[in-house]
C-alpha cells in the first residue's frame, strides 16, 4: 500500500530541521550545512544529486539509498524549493537542483503564492499548490498511483503532516550538532500520542538513523 514518508531528514541533536537566516548563501540557513556531513559523503547522494561517481558505502549510504526508493511524487514546503519569498516577483527562481532536480517525478510544492506548474529535465514537474496540505497530499498520491509520496521538508511541512495524522513514517538523521535557533521539527508535537513510536535506531560516526512509525 501506498505510504506517506519522511526519509534522510537531517535533524539537530537539539530539534532544528534547518538554522536561522535561510538565504541564497546559506540555503540550510545558519550553520545548517552541517545536518547533511552524513549524507553528502554517500555513493547515493552522489550519484543522484552531484551525478558523480564513487561515494561512501555502509549504513549511512543504506539510509540514503532507502530514501530514493519506490517513489511516485515528492511534496514540498516553498522554503525548501527555494529563498523568494512573499509573492513571486517573476518565475526565474527554478529550484536549488539545476536543469534536471533529482526528483524525475511530480513534485508539489505548498505554497500561499500561485504559480504556474514548472517542468524541469529527467520528468520532475513543480506543481504549485495553494490549498493546503491535504489538497497537496490527494494529488501527489493521484500522481504516485500505487508508488510511495515522500515529504522532502522543511519541518513547517512535516510538522503540519504530523499534526494531521497523515504521516505514516519518518526516517530521521540526528547529526551530532547543535544549532540553537532555527525551524524546529518536534515543536508543539506530542509524537507518542499521535501514535508514533521509534521502531529502528543505528548509529554511525556521522549520525543517529531513526524509523518513526505511526501504530
Ligand atoms: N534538514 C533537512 O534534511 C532538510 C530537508 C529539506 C529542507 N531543509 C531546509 O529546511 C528549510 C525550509 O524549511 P522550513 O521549515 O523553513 O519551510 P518549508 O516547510 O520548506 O516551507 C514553509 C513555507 O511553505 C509554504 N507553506 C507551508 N505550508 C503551507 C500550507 N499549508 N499552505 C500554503 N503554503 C504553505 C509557506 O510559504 P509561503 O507562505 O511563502 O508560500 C511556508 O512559509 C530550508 O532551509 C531547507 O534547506 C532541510
Amino acid at each position: 500500500m501506498s505510504k506517506l514518508r519522511v526519509n534522510a531528514f537531517s535533524v539537530s541533536v537539539d530539534g532544528f530541521g534547518a538554522g536561522t537566516d535561510q538565504s541564497l548563501n546559506q540555503p540550510l540557513g545558519r550553520g545548517g550545512e552541517q545536518l547533511h556531513q552524513w549524507f553528502i559523503p554517500t555513493h547515493t547522494f552522489q550519484r543522484e544529486v552531484q551525478r558523480r561517481d564513487g561515494g561512501t558505502t555502509g549504513i549511512d549510504n543504506d539510509f540514503a539509498a532507502r530514501s530514493f526508493e519506490n517513489l511516485g511524487a515528492w511534496i514540498m514546503g516553498r522554503n525548501m524549493f527555494g529563498p523568494v519569498r512573499g509573492p513571486w516577483p517573476d518565475y526565474e527562481w527554478k529550484g536549488w537542483w539545476g536543469a534536471n532536480p533529482p526528483y524525475h517525478v511530480p513534485v508539489f510544492v505548498l505554497t500561499h503564492h500561485p504559480r504556474p506548474p514548472l517542468e524541469m529535465e529527467g520528468g520532475t514537474v513543480f506543481h504549485f499548490v495553494t490549498e493546503g496540505i491535504e489538497a497537496a497530499l490527494d494529488q501527489a498520491r493521484a500522481a504516485a498511483q500505487s508508488k510511495d509520496v515522500r515529504i522532502g521538508g522543511g519541518a513547517a511541512t512535516i510538522r503540519q503532516y504530523l499534526q494531521a495524522g497523515l504521516l505514516d513514517e519518518m526516517h530521521l538523521a540526528m547529526s551530532p550538532i547543535l544549532l540553537g535557533n532555527g525551524e524546529p521539527l518536534f515543536e508543539g508535537i506530542d509524537l507518542p500520542a499521535l501514535g508514533y513510536s521509534v521502531k529502528e535506531q543505528v548509529s554511525t560516526g556521522a549520525a543517529m538513523h531513526l524509523v518513526v512509525v505511526r501504530r
